[in-house]
């Protein structure tokens, strides 16, 4: 019973969805979920079908076949409740005509039946830093301004679930640091999340879960921390006081001088390391240790896929 409620929870629940564009298939038969209150990542390298992914969750694209959720409701069947709970914004900057960016907010709230929003807007035209454009014509916006500007109209109507297709593309690291934090504090507010980026070192600090897609397919998906372990090494350092001579290990050494770096398992222990190599362990100065990132995680999933 308790299976069938959380399950009926899930922010989005993708079943088996397939996207061909005549020969070819860009979406191969994915199915994940997002659990409610996440920053979930989905990545993958470019052409890997996250787009195209989010297009068919947006309504601009139709699936070939399968089935999409969203807080329970079926996105082919009631497009319209769905939309209502979701803000996309797209990875694409798009024209807006010749209208201010305070109109934007006010048309798209319009088209969720929204009036009196204007508190919330103003807070998120300030919390995006726009409120000092909020008079500008859009098409005069630089292009990170525009694509705050899709952030803004995304979150008009106070969607539960939040995505985003490459937000900071483009972005400098100055703004790129901004928005992860008010996309995290949208999340402490309980907005649920999912994402797409390039920039593998804020999708692990940001996202709680992450999903890998490669031509088509979703080939790894777990929690941030538990696919850096599995799929990343750790390389450590020895440095003693003066060159020592060579040794010998089952893991992978190189050996310069007063320097030893080994790469090993994450799984490894240091004091059962230390215990295997014939030194005299006297002459040690220093450990440099050097964790793998969720960066050497993705190179290491994508490369056993291919
Ligand atoms: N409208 C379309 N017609 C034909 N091919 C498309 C179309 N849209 C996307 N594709 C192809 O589908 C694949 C996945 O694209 P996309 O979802 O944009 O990837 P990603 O966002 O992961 O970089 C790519 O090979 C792309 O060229
Ligand atoms: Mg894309």
């Amino acid at each position: 019973m308790e299976n069938i409620i959380l399950f009926s929870m899930y922010p989005i629940e993708i079943k088996n969805l397939v996207k061909k564009f005549g020969n070819f298939t860009a979406v191969n038969n994915i199915s994940f979920y997002l659990q409610p209150g996440e920053i979930f990542g989905l990545l993958g390298p470019n052409g890997a079908g996250k787009t195209t992914t989010i297009s068919i969750l947006s309504t601009l694209e139709k699936p070939t076949s399968g089935d999409i959720f969203v807080f329970k409701k079926n996105l082919l069947k009631c497009p319209k409740q769905v939309k209502a709970m979701v803000g996309i914004v797209p990875q694409e900057l798009i024209s807006h005509g010749f209208f201010t960016v305070e109109e934007i907010l006010h048309f798209q709230a319009g088209f969720y039946g929204i009036r009196d929003n204007q508190g919330w807007i103003d807070y998120i035209l300030d919390k995006l830093e726009l409120t000092k454009f909020r008079n500008r014509m859009a098409s005069t916006l630089s292009g990170g301004y525009k694509r705050r500007l899709l952030i803004a109209k995304a979150l008009v109507h106070k969607p539960k679930l939040l995505v985003l297709d490459e937000p900071t593309a483009g972005v400098d690291i100055d703004l790129r640091q901004k928005l992860w934090e008010f996309i995290k504090e949208l999340n402490q507010e309980g907005m649920t999340i999912m994402l797409t980026t390039h920039y593998l070192e804020e999708a692990e600090r940001l996202c709680t879960r992450i999903g890998i897609i490669n031509a088509g397919k979703i080939v790894k998906i777990d929690e941030t921390s538990k696919l850096i372990e599995a799929y990343t090494y750790r390389s450590i350092t020895f440095v003693f006081k003066k060159p020592v001579e060579k040794i010998s290990s089952s893991y992978k050494l190189s050996q310069h001088g007063e320097k030893i770096t080994m790469t090993v398992p994450r799984s490894v222990n240091l004091t059962d390391l230390m215990k295997e190599i014939k030194i005299d362990w006297n002459l040690l100065k220093d450990i440099k240790i050097h964790e793998g990132a969720l960066e050497d995680a993705f190179k290491e999933i994508i490369k056993g896929d291919s």
